[in-house]
C-alpha cells in the first residue's frame, strides 16, 4: 500500500494504477468506512482512500480541532482492507494560502436540512471532493447513505460538472443495537450512547408504521419526535423530504427520506431511513 502526502506524488502514483475507485474519508475509520472500501473493490481493480479532515467544511464553533485523528490505526485498517493507495495530505497541501476563492454550490440542495444548521458546510464538502476528484481522477467514488444529503449533493455536483466518475452509494452500517456508526460516536459517554439509540429507534418505528400502511409524513414525524423527546435529545430537525429534490413532502408517494439531526450532550448526530412506496 502506498501512502502519499503530496499532490505531486499522489498524481504520480495514481498514473501507474489502472481503473480506480476512491473512498473519500476524514479518517477515524470504522466498519462503515470499511464497507465502502469493500464496495469500491467491487467496482474497480484498484482502490484509493483519502484521509483528510477538511477544515473548510467545519463551522467556527464545530469540532475541527478535536476531530479524532488516529492515523496509525487508520493506515493499518486500510492495509488490511486491501487498499492500494492512501492520500493523506496536510492542510497546507490542499489549501496552500487561504482556501481558494472558488465556490461550488448547489443551493437548492445545500441550504436545507444539514445546510440550514451548518451554513457553508456543503460548500466545503464540494470544494474538497472536487479537488480530490481532480487530483486522483478515479473512475468511481463511494459515499455512504448515512450522510444522505452529502451523497445527493455530490451526485448532483458530479453530473453538473461532467466529472467522468460514477458515484456509488453504500448502505448505512449500524452497531447491533441500531446506532448508525459514526466517527463522532466515540465522543459519547455510555449514558449518552443509550440516549442516542432513540434516534434509530424512532426512525425504525416510523419505517414500521409506513410498512403498515401509514403514508402521511406528519404522523411518521410525530413518532420520531416522541422517541427523541422521551430521551431528552435536543432536536435540530426531523424531516420528511423527497429523496431526490430534498423538498418536504406530505405523503410518501415517491422515495422519501426521513432525516434526523439531534444533539446528545455536546455531540451532534445524524441518521436517516429511506422509504420507497411499492
Ligand atoms: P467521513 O465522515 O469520514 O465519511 C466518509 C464516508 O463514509 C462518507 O461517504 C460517509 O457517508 C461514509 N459513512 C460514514 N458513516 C457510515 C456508516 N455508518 N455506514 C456507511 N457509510 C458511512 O463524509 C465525510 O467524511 C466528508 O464529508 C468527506 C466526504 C470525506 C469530505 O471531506
Amino acid at each position: 500500500m502506498q501512502v502519499l502526502t503530496t499532490i505531486d506524488s499522489c498524481r504520480d502514483a495514481r498514473s501507474r494504477l489502472g481503473r480506480l475507485a476512491l473512498v473519500p474519508t476524514m479518517g477515524a475509520l470504522h466498519a462503515g468506512h470499511l464497507s465502502l472500501i469493500e464496495l469500491a473493490h467491487q467496482h474497480a481493480e484498484t482502490v484509493a482512500v483519502s484521509i483528510f479532515v477538511n477544515p473548510t467544511q467545519f463551522g467556527p464553533k464545530e469540532d475541527f480541532k478535536k476531530y479524532p485523528r488516529p492515523i496509525e490505526s487508520d493506515l493499518r485498517l486500510c492495509e488490511q482492507a486491501g487498499v492500494d493507495m492512501v492520500f493523506q495530505p496536510a492542510v497546507e497541501q490542499m489549501y496552500p494560502a487561504e482556501p481558494a476563492d472558488l465556490m461550488i454550490d448547489l443551493p437548492s440542495l445545500s441550504t436545507v436540512l444539514e445546510g440550514k444548521h451548518r451554513p457553508g458546510h456543503f460548500r466545503g464538502v464540494c470544494q474538497v471532493v472536487a479537488k480530490l476528484f481532480n487530483i486522483i481522477q478515479p473512475q468511481a467514488a463511494c459515499f455512504g447513505e448515512k450522510d444522505y444529503q452529502q451523497l445527493r449533493i455530490l451526485s448532483a455536483m458530479t453530473e453538473a460538472m461532467n466529472f467522468p466518475i460514477r458515484i456509488i452509494p453504500g448502505p448505512t452500517l449500524r452497531d447491533p443495537d441500531g446506532l448508525a456508526m459514526s466517527s463522532r460516536n466515540r465522543y459519547l459517554s455510555p449514558e449518552e450512547r443509550t440516549k442516542a439509540l432513540s434516534i434509530s429507534r424512532g426512525l425504525f418505528a416510523a419505517r414500521d408504521q409506513f410498512a403498515s400502511g401509514i403514508d402521511q409524513t406528519n404522523r411518521l414525524l410525530t413518532t420520531i419526535q416522541h422517541a427523541l423527546l422521551e430521551q431528552h435529545l435536543a432536536i435540530d430537525y426531523v424531516a420528511a423530504v423527497d429523496a431526490k429534490t430534498l423538498k418536504p413532502v406530505e405523503r410518501v408517494a415517491s422515495p422519501t427520506l426521513l432525516a434526523v439531526a439531534a444533539r446528545v450532550g455536546s455531540t451532534r448526530l445524524i441518521d436517516n431511513v429511506i422509504l420507497s412506496p411499492q
